[in-house]
């Protein structure tokens, strides 16, 4: 069915979230027992009073992050993606990841909400670094400034030409495909409603129910991402 109402759309966008990248070996937030926020408490490692009040914390915190996501990339998934945008199947990736495993893949039109772990920048100056700062401890500015990661921890605002471009996306399409969320986190939670609200049809294929499950035309649950893409792209494939 996935198939086919890709094949009907005119629009197609794409929404991702940590359950995109579990298959490459990146825990996401909320599985049960494996979650990251079931091991430690967002507000004390991933909000802007861990960066002022916890900064030790806060480093190693996101130094362990930097270092799985270069230890790890993008699965079948993702290339998976990246060709249906070269295909021009659909039209980008609305995207919660900080992985930046989208891009690695070759998708083009990605929308990064929540920004990406692939730089730090100085909180005080601003300057941006590459993350490899972060592996070798190097936490601070050559102003003194202390180096954090371009993430939206939260307490933040999100980058306004992502969220403006994912605004537009999700007004646009008719189709709009959630692949690996939960969709528990505002305002990274909206995209899929402003899109039903504009009429696309709206499917959710995520591991566990999410609370816009009713809301969905297809709903996809305990069935991995990167199976249901592969068989997507077999059916597509045979059908072109
Ligand atoms: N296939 C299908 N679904 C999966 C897979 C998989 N291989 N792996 C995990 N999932 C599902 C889980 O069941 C879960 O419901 O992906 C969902 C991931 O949800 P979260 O862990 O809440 O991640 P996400 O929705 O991206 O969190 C949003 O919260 O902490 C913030 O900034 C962080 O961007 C993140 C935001």
């Amino acid at each position: 069915m996935l198939a086919d109402l890709l094949k009907e759309s005119k629009r197609a966008i794409v929404y991702t979230g940590a359950g995109m990248s579990t298959e490459s070996g990146l825990p996401d937030f909320r599985s049960a027992r494996t979650g990251m926020w079931e091991m430690e408490d967002p507000s004390k490692v991933a909000s802007v009073t861990a960066l002022n009040q916890h900064v030790e914390r806060f480093f190693q915190f996101y130094k362990k992050r930097v270092l799985a996501a270069k230890e790890a990339g993008p699965h079948e998934g993702h290339r998976i993606l990246a060709n249906w945008e070269e295909q021009g199947l659909i039209s980008g990736i609305i995207t919660q990841n900080v992985d930046g495993f989208h891009t690695i893949a070759g998708s083009e039109n990605v929308m990064e909400l929540h920004g990406t772990l692939r730089n730090v920048h100085c909180e005080s100056c601003g300057k941006v670094y590459s993350n490899d700062r972060y592996e070798r401890d190097e936490f601070y500015c050559e102003c003194g400034g202390k180096l954090r990661p371009s993430v939206v921890l939260f307490g933040e605002m999100l980058p306004e030409e992502a969220f403006l471009q994912a605004i537009f996306e999700s007004e646009k399409g008719d189709l709009f495909i959630v692949l690996g969320s939960s969709l528990t986190v505002s305002p990274a939670n909206q995209f899929p409603m402003l899109a039903k609200e504009h009429g696309a049809k709206l499917v959710i294929i995520n591991m566990e129910e999410t609370m816009l499950d009713d809301m969905a035309d297809l709903v996809v649950n305990s069935r991995k991402i990167g199976e249901v893409l592969r068989e997507a792209n077999d059916m597509l494939s045979r059908k072109f």
